[in-house]
């Protein structure tokens, strides 16, 4: 069988990365987070102390090296999983990755990595942009609210209490952000499944995803 490719998008919060790590595991395939790629330049860029809001600064992007192995972001080497975490981090990543400069870098370094392989990539140009020809394509949704409590409860387990009505402030502004930028915003594509993850649990949205694969696999396999 040739290589597979699942796409996934969907806003902050609606468990994207979680979800296709879990799929990737079941299958023995490999998981890109692109989030997480976005997240590493932006702590480049805020360590190195360039000037966040100058596109024609991000040129360092030619000479540093970013990977995405086994569910660990590597910077020059260095796993930076839990940095890119930050809350600095997560305040100025809807900036970086509005730039021309910076998804174009980024896209293809994310097509490099999905060549020959079978590869769950999750993100926000997934089905859009990065793979249109992804043999699958998911859409994942959730309501705001419980976007907001899984945040909530994820901060909770880092030892951070910040209130819930802050929490579903920032996911709107991060929505509003990622959703209306000019280059490649969030949209589903338009052969895309919408699963709406509100009330299904973790479990259920990956055996959806698996069945989606497998039916897909066989279609794929006829032809
Ligand atoms: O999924 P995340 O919250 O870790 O993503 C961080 C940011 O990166 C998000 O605000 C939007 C951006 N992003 C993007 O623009 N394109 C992608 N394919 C993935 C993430």
């Amino acid at each position: 069988m040739k290589e597979f490719h699942v796409a996934i998008d969907g806003p902050a919060g609606s468990g994207k990365s979680t979800i296709s790590s879990l799929v990737a595991k079941r299958l023995n395939w490999t998981h890109i987070d692109t989030g997480a790629m976005y997240r590493a330049v932006t702590l480049w860029a805020i360590n190195n102390k360039i000037n966040l809001n100058n596109e024609d600064e991000y040129t360092f992007l030619d000479k540093i090296k970013i990977s995405y192995v086994n569910d660990k972001i590597y910077l020059e080497g260095k796993n930076v999983s839990k940095d890119i975490r930050s809350e600095e981090v997560t305040k100025n990543v809807s900036l970086v990755s509005s730039f021309p400069y910076v998804r174009k870098k980024m896209v293809d370094l994310q097509r490099k990595a999905t060549e020959g392989i079978n590869v769950v990539m999750d993100g926000r140009d997934i089905g859009t942009v990065v793979l249109p020809n992804a043999n699958l394509k998911v859409f994942l949704t959730a309501n705001v609210e419980e976007r907001a409590k899984r945040r909530y409860e994820e901060n909770l387990l880092k030892g951070v209490n910040k209130d819930i009505r802050e929490v579903i402030e920032e996911i709107k502004i991060r929505d509003k952000k990622d959703s209306t930028r000019e280059e490649s915003p969030l949209k589903k594509a338009e052969d895309a499944i919408v699963l709406d993850t509100t009330y299904l649990t973790i479990e259920q949205v990956v055996e959806k995803i698996i069945i989606l694969i497998e039916k897909k696999e066989i279609e794929k396999d006829g032809n």
